[in-house]
């Protein structure tokens, strides 16, 4: 049996965009703070999805960088749910480019997004169910 080696995004596709030149650091290469922003983004969104309302960030685990991105870059996250608590819901968040059409993406970061429900006030409220 063969196995496919090319390496493939994990999740479902959930924010996708294109980096400026705004966005660099004095390296050229995009700011990690901007990567980071977007991975809260699309964590927030999958988060909010499945809490059914408002949450807040709570915790951000096993954060890589493993390649720099790129001014023009296609850059998309993609999020999955890994687990769910009283209140919290913790999202893996990956995010891959595309640097020329037609060509293979590459995985730029990956991260474990916790995420809380809450209300309105800010106050902590128990995961709705399924
Ligand atoms: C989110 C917040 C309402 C949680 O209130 P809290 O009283 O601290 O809540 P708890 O300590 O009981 O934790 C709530 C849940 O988060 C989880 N959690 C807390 N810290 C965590 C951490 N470091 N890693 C993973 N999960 C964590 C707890 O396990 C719990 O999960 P569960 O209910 O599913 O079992 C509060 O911490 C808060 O307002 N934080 C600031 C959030 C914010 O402003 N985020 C934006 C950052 S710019």
């Amino acid at each position: 049996m063969t196995q496919d080696p090319t390496p493939s995004p994990q999740g479902e596709l959930t924010l996708q965009t294109v980096p400026m030149p705004a966005d660099t650091n004095s390296n050229g290469d995009i700011f990690g703070g901007w990567v980071l922003s977007q991975m809260d983004i699309a964590g927030g969104v999958a988060a909010h999805k499945r809490a059914k309302g408002r949450t807040a960030t709570v915790a951000i685990n096993a954060m890589r960088f493993h390649a720099p991105v790129m001014v023009g870059d296609v850059f998309t996250v993609y999020t999955s749910v890994v687990k769910t608590g009283t209140t919290s819901v913790t999202i893996h968040v990956e995010a891959w480019v595309q640097r020329e059409v037609d060509a293979i993406q590459i995985q730029v970061t990956e991260a474990d997004f916790t995420f809380v429900a809450i209300e309105k006030s800010g106050v902590k409220r128990p995961l709705p169910p399924l």
